[in-house]
Parts: C-alpha cells; sequence; structure tokens
C-alpha cells in the first residue's frame, strides 16, 4: 500500500488543538478566581469564551487524524505543543487577567493565520475552512476583552450643526423653566 504524504497542515492544527486546550483551562482558573466590582460581568464572560473555546478542541483533534497524524490527549504532551505565554500563577488584578488573556488570543490569531496560508498552500480547503472560522470566534473575543480595558472611540464634534433653538452648537429646550423642581414629600433628598 503507497504510503500517505503526512500533510503539512498538522503541526498548525497540533498546535492550535495544544493552545485551546490551555485557553480553555485559563478561562475557568479566571471564571472561578475572579473577583471585584466586576466580578459578574467577567465571571460570566470568562466561562462564555470557556465554552466557545472548548468546542474547538474537538474539531482539531479530528482534523489531525483525517489528514493521517495523533491526536496528543495527556496533558503533558499538550502543553508541550502549546505556544502560549505559561502562566506562573493566579493574576493579581483583573486587568492582569484580561491582558494576559488577551496575548493568548493573540498568539491563537497569529497561528491560525499560519494555519490557514499552509492549508491554502497544500490544497486543503477544509482545513483552511475550520481555520478561517475559528480565527473570526478568537477575533472577536479578543476584541470583547479589547474594549474592557479601553476607553471608548472619540466622535469629533459636529460644529456645524445649528440647533433649532437658541445659539450654534447650544440647545435650549423648549420646556426649560416650566417644570417644578421633582420632590418627594418626607423623602431625605429632596423634601
Ligand atoms: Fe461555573
Amino acid at each position: 500500500m503507497p504510503r500517505v504524504r503526512p500533510s503539512p497542515v498538522i503541526p498548525h492544527l497540533a498546535r492550535e488543538q495544544a493552545n485551546a486546550v490551555e485557553l480553555y483551562l485559563q478561562y475557568k482558573g479566571y471564571h472561578w478566581n475572579v473577583a471585584g466590582p466586576w466580578f459578574r460581568d467577567l465571571h460570566l464572560l470568562f466561562d462564555e469564551h470557556a465554552g466557545t473555546v472548548f468546542e474547538m478542541i474537538d474539531p482539531l483533534a479530528e482534523r489531525q487524524r483525517m489528514l493521517g497524524g495523533a491526536a496528543a490527549y495527556t496533558l503533558e504532551s499538550v502543553h508541550r505543543a502549546s505556544t502560549l505565554p505559561r502562566e506562573t500563577g493566579l493574576p493579581s488584578t483583573t486587568r492582569e487577567m484580561l491582558e494576559r488573556l488577551l496575548a493568548a488570543h493573540r498568539v491563537i490569531i497569529e497561528g491560525m493565520h499560519e494555519g490557514f496560508k499552509a492549508a491554502e498552500h497544500d490544497g486543503d480547503p477544509g482545513s483552511a475552512d475550520v481555520f478561517a472560522r475559528f480565527v473570526q470566534a478568537h477575533e472577536k473575543m479578543e476584541w470583547f476583552l479589547r474594549e474592557l480595558v479601553s476607553e471608548p472611540p472619540q466622535i469629533p464634534e459636529d460644529t456645524t450643526r445649528t440647533s433649532p433653538v437658541g445659539e450654534k452648537g447650544t440647545f435650549t429646550s423648549p420646556l426649560a423653566g416650566s417644570h417644578p423642581p421633582t420632590t418627594f414629600p418626607g423623602h431625605p433628598l429632596t423634601s
């Protein structure tokens, strides 16, 4: 029987399978250990992202088998194949959690771009599709995390508009002055 040429895409799939396992554990670790004023939002977001990453492990492993490779499953072999920055202990702030996750997503996004190129070069549309779909999910997760550590974009002020009432660039409510101040009888702050 002729030997099947091992696909050059297998190492890309193996690396991203390992990265998915490691990132899944990292997300779960942060989901369990996050604390502070954003607790609820981050606890839920980290679990949602963990679920998205978990769903990628199986297709990445099975695709290696389809192409003639073996899928790693021991923690040791996964750890060896992963290219994510090593977790050396729990981050001391939520900001650090977000930054470490951002760094992990960026490594994976770059790796999936490489995998996509290798698959296209090898005439393997199935693997190219896996990388194309998964990289979009990583880009979305990276965006969600990035916005949590960013300021809102600055929208340039429109100085050409004239308000229907009042001076250019100002607005005076036609109701201004017509309402008495709101008071709640007996309320310590308004009465
Ligand atoms: Fe949970």
